[in-house]
């Protein structure tokens, strides 16, 4: 059976749920959250290490100030008042991506960083404002700058992804089949699973269905 240490999730569809089942957009984001919480428990059961969300996309930018400002509150209380229990969990949050935000919403982001920081059951890193072609950019950027040899592994050593192995295993929820810029490098060899739920339906039967599956997977990473 394949060891599973990482998950990286694009948590596509709560736009079109939110839409479908409550005639708003946000109400999908909402819910999206509700999913987030349960998803990160069954991470914790399934004995993972890392689990990776992509919660904004640099290409978001362009949505409706209406809905940016909405999801930004929505991450903002999520958490102000849940980042002690997950400290006391012992998980650890690292965020992927710049941090362009409001000011308030920069320092909640650092603190909870800064909280977690030696946390070892679980690291969540939150991809937000993230986009994998200019991570990649920037890495090329300080390896000319530190003249390092242009080796793969000095690559991998210079993303904001150091220190972590690559996913193994990719979902992307909302029947959409696609990467959206999103760890271009890091998902090289990962096995991805497109899942038809949107995501604020997605749920922990869901999750560990696609386990299972990943677990019977023969993995060669170009080998016979
Ligand atoms: C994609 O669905 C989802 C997002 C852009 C935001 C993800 C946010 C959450 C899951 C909730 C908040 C999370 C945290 C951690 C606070 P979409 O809006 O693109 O859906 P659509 O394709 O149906 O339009």
């Amino acid at each position: 059976m394949n060891p599973l240490n990482h998950v990286a999730i694009i948590m596509d569809g709560n736009g079109r749920w939110g839409l479908k089942y409550k005639r708003s957009r946000n109400a999908g984001h909402k819910a999206g959250l509700k999913t987030v919480e349960k998803i990160i428990e069954a991470t914790i059961r399934n004995k993972i290490s890392f689990l990776t969300l992509f919660a904004f996309s640099t290409e978001n930018w362009k949505r409706p100030k209406k809905e940016i400002n909405y999801l930004f509150t929505l991450l903002e209380n999520f958490l102000i008042n849940r980042i002690d229990d997950l400290h006391k969990q012992n998980i650890k949050l690292q965020i992927l991506g710049s941090k362009k935000f409001s000011p308030k919403l920069n320092k909640i982001l650092s603190n909870s960083e800064k909280k977690t920081s030696k946390n070892k059951k679980l690291q969540i890193n939150l991809a937000l404002n993230y986009g994998s072609k200019s991570e990649l950019i920037e890495a090329i950027k300080k390896m000319k700058k530190n003249k390092n040899t242009i080796t793969e592994e000095n690559l991998s050593k210079n993303l904001q992804t150091k220190n972590m192995p690559d996913p193994d295993l990719l979902i992307r929820t909302g029947n959409t089949k696609r990467l959206s810029n999103f760890l271009l490098w890091q998902l090289a060899y990962s096995e991805i699973f497109f899942e038809k739920k949107l995501w604020p339906a997605f749920n922990e039967k869901d999750y560990n269905r696609i386990i299972k599956e990943y677990k019977r997977i023969k993995r060669n990473f170009g080998k016979i």
